[in-house]
């Protein structure tokens, strides 16, 4: 007989009024292969692993049979409801249980409408652009089916090498934690259960950006404090916003791969935390504990991820291969079996999967979202950060210069980024549409490509120097292409390549004046004619209205607002670079740069050639020292800092005043300086605006000797600056009490 989900769901509704359904009978009725099935999540046969390495897989009869049986609680990354309407009919109709599939995918940064990497839009440095983005994304992919998203990924990076970095929010804690919570609220919307909203998760919990040598996979070893100070405030931010999905990383931290660590999984996450979601394995990362060595064979593999507390194996099938004799040799008690199970029950119950299972499969494929164009632009536009603009080169006007638009990303491809699994139905906008549909007379554009992402042009050079010589201001479009960053896509240097630094050089060797474009996926250590260019800006992968985007900001029809979510070292070597680093016992003095036996290289100056916030607009923002409301900020009391900017320049513009601290002397090294807020002004010109922010104890805490948050007074640096690198501190005492929980020293 089938389960009668509506007729049990509203029972135990009625006894139990706020109270989640317990899954008591249902459970009590399925068999341990049952259960084993809703912990077990595949990418459909007929859709195959794209996005993923291969795996052995079924044939579609038999998956066709395990939907039948039971054994397979959803499907990721499939393309197209057709599939996902057979699968879940299946599953309704013809298991013994009818409990509905739930399908999940990758959604990163839009589905059919691309939006800027999460990189990029971190850029924006506005966590409500985020959310608006992830509600549009959520609304594209469950109208195609998906009720799960594989997002946000939260993972600080602070290694340009790694990859990955483009999937994140950058080096900041502060500024991630915003970005994880915003993402999370726009997935998720206000109610799971409405048709439109997806399940978020935080991924990769935990510390998967510490990869060493930014090799992506690599081992981590970290104190605990810098996990719990760097790494872990982001999914804490996440899950506080109510992301009820966690995926483990693939990662080791201190020689504990995170499938295989309890402590991470349910000591910290469900017991400290609180966490009542799910936990799902990444891609086959139970199966990997045999290669990280803590595991001797897939039986064992099965037994420490399931006992560390991953509810959900994703494609190895190893949960159904060996959970069910692991119970029955009493290795997995059934009740943790049970566990999971209802874990799993809950969220497919909150999504209102039992109530209303072909929501959104019966209808037709959407490829197109027209309404979404709008925000993809203004998105993109948000997340372009002008580098430099020497000499007010920008913005360019739209009539009169002869433009050459030079580089390997002037055209079609590498516009979308990574993570771009489920195209639209109309390719995104190339720089070379986007600048011609902004120009007077498009015919004043030349369009040479000049060079291959990595391998020179035959010709290229000459053609791309013929172009800058007959034009009055060069574009040049230059930087990684979209296989360079994301999953497995590590650099060991995060140069340009060779190919595109010559064609920049001769294009700079012409004299003409060059605005550079980067496209990038990362922090990126910039050379020569690049880095010398009068004007750069940062365009990262906008997605599907780049084109468009560029050219509003080309042409100032918006001035550039973006700020550096990482920061830019000046050589590659440098990495791992982020601002808010330790002191060491040897700085180097301001007054003394080249002073021996101190921290520092011999052959490059310690501080980034752009850091971290660093990003300019088309006014001319002058700051005002911070202003504090007192000296002294009372253990209980609040403190007031006030930034007065002004825009002395002739355009609209929009600063971002951000709020740094520094714990002067503390038990512990602390950073040296430490986002604490920033606030967005838009300053029409000769305005101006007082920004306060507010302090409390709260802001000023970090993890003690003994591992617990702790707050000391004492004496801190504030700065209300325009990046990690510039402005003058103001100082203040927190002062002591004794009633509260100090630290040791
Ligand atoms: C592996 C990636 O690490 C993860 O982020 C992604 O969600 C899964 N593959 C599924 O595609």
């Amino acid at each position: 007989m089938r389960f009668k989900p509506l007729a049990t769901l509203a029972l135990v509704a009625a006894s139990a009024a706020a109270a989640p359904p317990s899954f008591d009978t249902l459970i009590a009725r399925m068999t341990v292969e049952e259960k084993v099935g809703q912990l077990s999540l595949f990418a459909p046969v007929s859709a195959g692993t794209v996005g993923n390495p291969a795996t052995r897989q079924p044939s579609a009869a038999e998956q066709r049979d395990d939907l039948r049986a039971g054994r397979i609680t959803g499907f990721f990354n499939g393309q197209g409801l057709a599939i996902k309407r057979e699968a879940q009919r299946i599953a309704v109709n013809e298991s013994r249980l009818g409990i509905p599939l739930l399908f999940a995918a990758d959604v990163i940064h839009g589905f059919r409408t691309v939006f800027p990497v999460p990189l990029a839009e971190a850029a924006s440095w506005d966590p409500a652009l985020a959310e608006r983005t992830a509600r549009a994304a959520a609304v594209e992919a469950t109208a195609d089916g998906f009720r799960w998203t594989f997002a946000p990924m939260v993972d600080i990076a602070r290694d340009a090498r790694w990859g990955r970095s483009v999937e994140g929010s950058g080096e900041d804690v502060f500024l991630g934690r915003q970005f994880a919570a915003a993402r999370v609220r726009g997935f998720q919307g206000t109610d799971l259960a409405h048709a439109d909203t997806m399940l978020a998760t935080a991924k990769h919990f935990a510390a998967y950006g510490a990869a060493e040598g930014g090799l992506d996979y690599n081992t981590v070893d970290l104190s605990e404090r810098q996990l719990r100070e760097v790494y872990l405030p982001p999914f804490q931010a996440a899950l506080g916003a109510g992301g009820a999905a966690v995926m483990t990383s693939f990662n080791d931290i201190a020689g504990v791969p995170s499938n295989a660590n309890p402590w991470l999984l349910d000591t910290v996450l469900r017991g400290e935390w609180g966490f009542d979601g799910v936990v799902v394995s990444d891609y086959t990362a139970d199966e990997e504990l045999i290669a990280h060595g803590v595991a001797a064979d897939a039986r064992d593999a099965t037994r420490l991820s399931f006992l560390a507390g991953t509810d959900i194996s994703m494609q190895s099938g190893l949960y159904r291969d060996h959970l069910p004799a692991l119970v029955a040799s009493g290795e997995v008690p059934m009740v943790r079996l049970d566990d999971a199970v209802r874990r799993v029950l809950r969220i497919k119950q909150r999504l209102g999967l039992f109530d209303a299972p072909m929501r959104g499969l019966d209808g037709a494929d959407r490829t197109d979202w027209p309404e979404h164009r709008a925000l993809a632009r203004e998105a993109a536009q948000r997340s372009i950060v002008m580098l430099k603009n020497d000499g007010a080169l920008l913005p360019l006007p739209k009539a009169g210069q002869r433009i050459a638009l030079i580089g390997p990303f002037a055209g079609a491809g590498d516009l979308l980024g990574p993570w771009t699994l489920f195209p639209g139905a109309r390719p995104p906008v190339t720089l070379e549409d986007g600048v011609r549909a902004a120009l007077t007379d498009p015919s004043r554009l030349t369009v040479v490509r000049g060079s291959g992402i990595d391998t020179p042009l035959r010709g290229g050079l000459s053609a791309a120097v013929a172009a800058a010589r007959a034009a009055d201001v060069v574009l040049l479009a230059v930087g990684e292409g979209e296989a360079m960053s994301g999953e497995a896509r590590s650099r060991t240097d995060i140069s340009l390549p060779a190919a595109q630094q010559a064609l920049a050089e001769a294009v700079a060797a012409t004299g003409k004046p060059v605005v550079v474009l980067l496209r990038n996926g990362r922090a990126l250590a910039l050379k020569g004619a690049v880095r010398d260019a009068p004007a750069l800006l940062v365009t990262w992968f906008l997605g599907s209205e780049t084109g468009h985007a560029v050219a509003d900001v080309l042409f100032g029809d918006t001035s550039p607002s973006g700020r550096l979510p990482v920061s830019f070292p000046r050589e590659p070597g440098q990495v791992p670079y982020y601002y808010a680093h330790p002191p060491t016992g040897r700085p180097v003095p301001a007054s003394q740069p080249d002073s021996f036996y101190k921290a520092r290289y011999l052959d490059s100056p310690n501080e980034a050639l752009y850091p971290f916030g660093h990003g300019l607009g088309y006014g001319d923002v002058h700051y005002g020292p911070p202003v504090l409301s007192h000296t002294r900020l009372p253990w209980n009391g609040t403190l007031r800092v006030t930034a007065r900017v002004t825009n002395r320049g002739t355009r609209d513009t929009t600063e971002v005043v951000q709020l740094y601290v520094r714990d002067r002397v503390a038990s512990v090294t602390r950073p040296v300086r430490e986002l604490k807020g920033f606030r967005q002004v838009h300053l029409p010109p000769g305005a101006s605006e007082s920004v306060t922010f507010t302090l409390t104890r709260h802001d000023l805490g970090f993890v003690g000797r003994d591992g617990r948050p702790t707050v000391e007074p004492g004496d801190f640096d504030v700065w209300t600056a325009p990046s990690a690198g510039e402005g003058a501190p103001a100082s203040f005492l927190l002062e002591l009490s004794t009633q509260h929980h100090v630290g040791q020293r």
